[in-house]
This record gives structure tokens, sequence and C-alpha cells, in this order.
């Protein structure tokens, strides 16, 4: 791979002219952000691992249907994707509380929300990425109604497939956030999932322990994140083998035993008194 022309550093990855027309090379970086880019740090190895997983799941994704931005792997950190003009949306969507809309509702993080439910975020870093209803997405032209309905019928078929691939390696899928884009070929447009699908982007919590697998270890100080994602790649058989890292990001680590273990139990959600989700009548 030798093309090498910058075109735009993200807080989680840059991008980089691709060697054919259309493509960009994805670079996956260390750095983790939150809370819109007040909280900064590093997470050991995070590239590596998110690299892997997004790949992993994206070809999975596109095996069973859902067009992804994802053309091959290049190497630890970076993989060629198809140039798209990303829809500047955040599309969450979530299947139990947690975070901020726990806070927001009152709810108790890990409450089942009966079905899947989205929200979406304008992606705008100077704007603190708003949350942005349809109305105010077609009125301001962000993306079309077809469109939407067709990122809705994706995204639902991503949560209801990575729901069940995470439940099968002992994983629940709180919650995750997804973004799409316009892919041209000649006069055909079509909707590719695009960015990445990793613990960064998802919310991932250990179905046994209820150990939080994903970025809340960051955001809220738990400690034990390279752990984390390393635990969440081992159980998707992504793990590079400790030879190829140890000379990259993990060296001088302890080698892998316990990953999760290493976390910090998360926090049980108490008696379901007040919360204001009100199971659905079957
Ligand atoms: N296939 C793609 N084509 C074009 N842009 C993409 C593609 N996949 C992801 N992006 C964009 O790459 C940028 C860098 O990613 P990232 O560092 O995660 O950004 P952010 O700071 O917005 O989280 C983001 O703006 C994202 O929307
Ligand atoms: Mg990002």
């Amino acid at each position: 791979m030798t093309s090498k022309t910058p075109i735009y550093e993200g807080k989680a990855k840059k991008l980089f002219e691709g060697p054919e027309p259309g493509t960009l090379i994805a670079h996956y970086k260390d750095d983790a952000t939150a809370f819109n880019n007040k909280k900064r740090g590093q997470i050991q190895g995070k590239g590596i691992i998110n690299n892997k997983i997004s790949e992993y799941l994206m070809t999975r994704l596109g095996e069973m249907g859902v067009p992804t931005h994802f053309i091959r792997g290049i190497n630890m950190r970076q993989q060629l994707v198809r140039a798209v003009d990303i829809v500047p949306l955040e599309i969450i969507v979530r299947n139990y509380a947690a975070g901020s809309f726990a806070e927001r509702f009152g709810a108790f993080e890990g409450e089942p929300l009966g079905s899947p439910l989205f929200e979406y975020c304008l992606k705008d870093d100077r704007l603190g990425d708003p949350f942005i209803a349809e109305d105010h997405i077609f009125a301001f032209g962000i993306a079309d109604p077809e469109e939407m309905d067709e990122i809705r019928h994706y995204a639902l078929r991503i949560n209801d497939f990575l729901s069940g691939l995470f439940y099968g390696i002992g994983i629940r899928l709180i919650d995750l956030k997804l973004e799409f884009g316009r892919y041209y070929e000649g006069e055909y447009e079509q909707i590719v999932l695009a960015d990445e699908i990793s613990p960064d982007t998802c919310r991932l919590w250990d179905i046994a322990t209820n150990d939080k697998l994903d970025k809340d270890r960051f955001r809220r100080d738990l400690g034990g994140e390279e752990d984390a994602y390393r635990e969440v790649a081992r159980r998707l058989g992504v793990l590079p083998s400790a030879s190829v890292v140890e000379s990259d990001v993990f060296a001088g680590k302890s080698p892998r035993a316990g990953a999760a273990k290493a976390a910090k139990p998360a926090r049980k959600a108490p008696a379901k008194k007040t919360s204001p989700i009100k199971p659905k009548k079957k």
C-alpha cells in the first residue's frame, strides 16, 4: 500500500487516499475521546483491536446482505474502504437503557427497552452532536425519507444480527452507534454502512458478570480498558497473536489472562420501582 496522502484526521481514525479511485485507507488510532472531545486519552492497542473487530463484524454483516464500506484488511491498523459521502448522522440503536439515555429518562442502566429504540444525533463536533428528529433531518435536507427508511431498515438488521452474534460469545449488546454513507456507482446511489463497529461505538456487557467491555471503562475511569477491548477481540476470535502485537502497542504488557476479571464489575441495576419504561403488554 503505497499511497499515503492524508485526507482527514478524526478523533479515532485517520483517512488516507486509497490505491484506487473511490477508495480510502482507514487508519485506526489508539486515541480515545469522550463527552464530545472534552475527555481525551489513549487506550494502548485500541487501534489494532478496533481495526480487527470492525473488519470482522463488517465482513459478517456483508455476508448476510448488509452493504458496507469495507473492502479488505491491509495491516494491523489499516483497512481499505469505499469512500462514501457520509450522511452526517449518528444512528443510535438502544436495546437496554444506559449512559446518557438512562440519565435523561431516569431509567436504570441495563433495563431492557422491549424493542430496539432509535435516536439520531447530528454529526457536528462544533455543536456537540445534538439530538435531531426526522422532521429536522428532512427539513435541513440531511437525508430524504427514502434514505432514512433504508438506514432504519439496515440499522435494525445490524442490531438484530449483532445482538445474536454477541450473545453467542456471552456479551449483551446494550446499544450501538452507526454511521451510513452514500456510495455512488454511476447514476446509482446506495446506502452503505460506514465508519466502524467496535467497543468504541457499542456498549457491550459481559452477560455473566455485567462487566463493561467497552468505552464506558474509559469514560467513567473504571480502568482495565485495554483488557476489556482485548477480551471482546478474543471472544470474536480476532485477537492478534501476542508475537505480532508485542512488537507494537502491547509491548511490556502482561499476557492477556483473565481480561474480563481485571475489569471491575458494573453497577447492578437496582429494583425497577420508579422507572419510566413500562414493560410492553404481550
Ligand atoms: N467509508 C468512509 N468514507 C468517508 N468517510 C468515512 C468513511 N468511514 C468513516 N468515515 C469518516 O471518517 C472520519 C474519521 O473517523 P473518526 O476518527 O471515527 O471520526 P470522528 O472524530 O467523527 O469520530 C469520520 O468523519 C467518519 O464519518
Ligand atoms: Mg468516530
